[in-house]
């Protein structure tokens, strides 16, 4: 049986049911289906459009049904279309009549954007406290690195000394960015659809600000076409989750190449490594290379929804239905990812001796010595070009930079001295840069701001 029967002389074939039912995925929405049941419900009830003793044995059936999903007893049937009508065929299964009372005034239409919308505010709470975990982590190595550095890179060439804390904190920054975009997403889709019908509204009393209160909305549609026609918050919330897969990527990309022999900068856990099932030295990074690897599905499942969207006439179009795989996938992947990075960076052993072997490179305080010239009244491109000179002949005659410094007029033995080991980051004194008390700083608005950002979420509903 469908719940358009009356319309049609014959019942749908076997190929439209295959080809167009949505309850293989959207069963994941049954909790977000029937809190909004609930609340049509008691709006139909406070509305006068059913009895009260009708609106109590409808919720208590529902609450009956709801157990059914939490115990797993509940049974899908072979003509169940999606989540909607399998919930509506068991209670009208239960009530009979009563239950038939269920879905008057509303459309599939309003009611699955509102099951959406309800999704996405939960499932933005669940990815956001996993991201807000990993800036815990992050914030926890920072601050125990003290004055740990390493080379930092730009090009992948070996650029300028950076702390260890400033450059684990870089990925933090990029979190927290993410986390501001799921919040302003979250505020943005806390809007109820409910009541707008199929599109246009009601000819019954309904009143859809009752309803929006009842499900924990911050407001209602004002334009009943769009509350059915819009999927801005899945698009969104698909691109917060595409770069927030990016950043889990660039750390990915990082810890690769960190874990490898040539680098040696870090060293993982084996709970957060794989083997090899051939050769029996081998350690991979595999959950890095997969925060790499998954982020093509994030990006793919964005634009595959844009795509979507885009030649779509108002109002509803079953094209719709194309809005759910892609997220549920992205925040699977996503929540997964965030996880297994968290645990595979608390565990792994950094190797500061190494980082600091490669980061005390001569070459690496080169900007140093220009700057050197430039505070003795050196123009700075003079002094770029005599610096690049003197590490070209350092290259080529392999004579140590330190002995060409020392033995150069305007350098000499003073400017030789900004060569010790651990000099540069001591001298880095810019607020933002990778100066101790720059980072001393950095660490303190770190931990403000995500001190603020735990509480924001955790007042989400
Ligand atoms: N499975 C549909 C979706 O996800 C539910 C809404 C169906 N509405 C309709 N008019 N056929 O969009």
């Amino acid at each position: 049986m469908t719940l358009w029967e009356g319309r049609f002389s014959s019942g749908p074939s076997s190929e439209l049911m295959a080809f167009t039912e949505s309850i293989s995925f959207d069963r994941a929405l049954w909790h977000e289906d029937i809190r909004g049941s609930k609340a049509h419900v008691k709006g139909l009830v406070h509305s006068n459009i059913i009895s009260e003793d009708e609106g109590r044995a409808i919720l208590e059936s529902l609450d009956a049904i709801s157990r059914e999903f939490e115990d797993d007893r509940f049974v899908f049937l072979e003509s169940d279309e999606d989540i909607h009508s399998a919930i509506e065929r068991r209670l009208t299964d239960l009530l009979g009549d009563v239950g038939a009372k269920l879905h008057t005034g509303r459309s599939r239409n309003d009611q699955i954007a509102t099951d959406m919308r309800m999704f996405s505010k939960r499932v933005i709470i669940d990815v956001g406290t996993k991201a807000l975990a990993l800036c815990d982590t992050l914030l926890e190595i920072a601050s125990s690195a003290k004055e740990s550095y390493l080379p930092g890179y730009t090009h992948t060439q070996r650029a300028q000394p950076i702390l260890l804390s400033h450059h684990l904190l870089a990925h933090g920054w990029a979190l927290s960015r993410d986390l501001d975009r799921l919040l302003a997403t979250f505020r943005r889709l806390d809007v109820s659809p409910l009541g707008a019908g199929a599109l246009g509204g009601s000819t019954l009393p309904l009143d859809p600000d009752f309803v929006a209160v009842e499900l924990g909305f911050s407001s209602r549609f004002s334009n009943s076409v769009d509350a059915v026609s819009d999927r801005d918050f899945v698009a969104e919330l698909l691109f917060d989750i595409a770069l927030l897969g990016v950043h889990l990527s660039r750390m990915g990309e990082e810890f690769v190449l960190w874990s490898t022999e040539e680098f040696g900068f870090v060293r993982l856990d084996d709970a957060y490594s794989t083997g090899s099932s051939l050769l029996p030295h081998k350690k991979n990074a595999d959950i890095a290379e997969l925060a790499r690897g998954k982020t093509g599905r994030l990006i793919g499942n964005l634009v595959s929804l844009l795509t979507t969207l885009k030649g779509l006439p108002l109002s509803y179009n079953r094209d719709l239905q194309e809005d759910k795989e892609g997220l549920f996938d992205s925040v699977r992947q996503v929540s997964l990812a965030l996880g297994a990075v968290r645990g595979m960076i608390a565990t792994a052993s950094f190797d500061f001796g190494r980082m600091k072997t490669f980061a005390d490179s001569e070459f690496l305080v080169a900007v140093d010595l220009a700057e050197y010239l430039v505070k003795n009244g050196v123009p700075f491109r003079k002094a770029h070009s005599l610096v690049g000179g003197l590490v070209r002949d350092s290259i080529e005659r392999r004579v140590p930079l330190y002995e060409l410094v020392s033995a150069h007029p305007l350098l000499g033995s003073e400017a030789s001295t900004l060569l010790a080991p651990s000099g540069a980051i001591r001298r880095r004194i810019t607020p933002g840069g990778s100066g101790m008390d720059a980072v001393a700083v950095q660490l303190e608005e770190f931990s403000t701001l995500l001190a603020l950002q735990k509480k924001t979420f955790s007042e989400l509903r």
